[in-house]
């Protein structure tokens, strides 16, 4: 099971720091598990472990399948939850250079994340003589991004193998009823996958949303959804020995102690991508009504050598959140020569996890002594079943502690501002009132 260690922020913790949060706890579980609490109508995730649809898995797994055989590329086009759980468990459990290492499953890109034309030309010249098939993850249907890019990759699918070639390498996820891309397949006869409407998009990985790439790189999402579902199984249980409630707490006193930035540390390139998904689960689950811890993540040993200096020594409104495996999965032996100029004679006979820890223990210990919270969670292996665990552990804590700290866990109404301002700039329809004060606004 998940270990979460809170040993080294107690300096920083008031003594009651759970205590005082058990009652908020108990209602904050009670409101997840019950779905009336604010939002309650998008907390399908909670009981996702266990009431899955197992028919549509073996669809996912089939479907997967028939990607790998016609494809030597998967292009994956979404946008916030709808690609980062999916990129983070891809790096996580495959690797970061999965695409380099990849033999005999796709290559993976993600769009859809970007207006960038340079980087929207860069990968259709890219797949434009490869064979490849799309994965288009929207739950809406209609993110301007997501759509641009289903618009631009299609036209390339459509010219290279015909309107009839190109449906049978189009998988769209959407929602099971409604919106412009699920009104877009069912005309056009593309195969889709659905997210539930009770599950919002950063709460989405463990459904379709997340799975088809996984499954397509040859991962074992059943493997992933056990493991969340033992994680369900300690994490629901209400007490103040569950690691969830431990972290929802431990999080809600620092930041009442001033810590309003949360850094989410690993010593795993593999677990880089997993901080920006975490980073979207908690920011836009807890970032409003003017309050919310800030997330932020960095990969360690790298970024002690650019992060290091500030965590150590800048404002002291920092605590680092450490994930880690404990077992690795590959071993690395140190064997240097004697007397080889390598000064690292030190080492011999070590293995590089064993370098690796103590660095950890070592930053640890720094960063306290510096003034920075130290909280640990770990996990046992970088496989499937505890990434499983790790991203059910995440969600179950971000919803508790959102309740704890009073706000809707599951909107985003911030995320709004910037769209409707866009539309109005690019002259879309029913914004030209807003249009009009902008431009008028410029003018003066
Ligand atoms: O968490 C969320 O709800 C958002 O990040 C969405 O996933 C993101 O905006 C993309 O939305 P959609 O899947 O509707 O295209």
């Amino acid at each position: 099971m998940l270990q979460f260690d809170v040993t080294h922020a107690l300096p920083f913790l008031p003594k009651n720091w759970m205590s005082s949060r058990l009652d908020g706890l108990t209602e904050a579980c009670n409101l997840l598990e019950r779905g009336n609490g604010l939002g309650g109508q998008f907390t399908g995730w909670v009981k996702l472990p266990e009431t899955y649809d197992r028919q549509e898995v073996q669809r996912l797994l089939q479907t997967a399948q028939i990607i790998r055989k016609q494809s030597d590329v998967l292009i994956v086009i979404g946008i916030g939850g709808s690609y980062l759980g999916s990129r983070a468990l891809l790096e996580l459990l495959a690797s970061p250079h999965y695409n380099l290492l990849a033999r005999k499953t796709p290559q993976i890109f993600f769009t859809g994340n970007t207006l960038s034309s340079d980087a929207m030309t860069e990968l259709l010249d890219y797949v434009r003589d490869r064979d490849f098939s799309i994965n288009v993850v929207s739950k809406s249907g209609d993110t301007t991004e997501t759509a641009i890019a289903f618009l631009l990759f299609r036209q390339l699918l459509e010219e290279k193998y015909g309107k009839d070639g190109a449906r049978d390498r189009i998988f769209v996820t959407t929602d099971r009823h409604e919106g412009t891309l699920r009104a877009l397949a069912s005309r056009a006869g593309y195969a889709t996958f659905s997210v539930p409407a009770s599950i919002g998009g950063r709460y989405s990985v463990l459904t379709a949303a997340g799975l088809l790439p996984l499954a397509a790189a040859g991962l074992d999402i059943q493997d992933l959804l056990m493991g969340a579902a033992d994680a369900r199984k300690l994490v629901s249980k209400p007490g103040q020995d569950n690691p969830a409630w431990q972290y929802a707490a431990a999080r809600n006193a620092l930041y009442g102690e001033g810590k309003n930035i949360e850094v989410l540390a690993c010593y795993e390139p593999h677990l880089r991508a997993f901080g920006e998904w975490w980073k979207q689960l908690f920011g836009e689950s807890e970032g409003k009504e003017g309050q919310g811890v800030f997330p932020a993540s960095v990969e360690f040993t790298a970024d002690l050598h650019s992060m290091g200096q500030y965590i150590q020594e800048g404002s002291r409104n920092l605590f680092e959140t450490v994930v880690r495996f404990n077992v690795p999965q590959s071993s690395c032996l140190l064997d240097p020569t004697p007397g080889d100029g390598s000064g690292l004679d030190y080492l011999r006979g070590r293995d590089l996890r064993f370098v690796n820890e103590q660095a950890r223990r070592g930053t640890a210990l720094a960063h306290t002594a510096g003034g920075v919270p130290n909280l640990l969670l770990t996990a046992g292996e970088r496989t499937p079943y505890w990434a499983g665990q790790l991203v059910y552990f995440f969600e179950y804590a971000c919803g508790l502690s959102g309740y704890l700290s009073g706000v809707n866990p599951f909107d985003q109404p911030g995320v709004e501002a910037y769209k409707h301002n866009m539309f109005a700039l690019l002259g879309k329809p029913g914004y030209e009132a807003q249009r009009k004060a902008f431009l008028d606004q410029m003018e003066e």
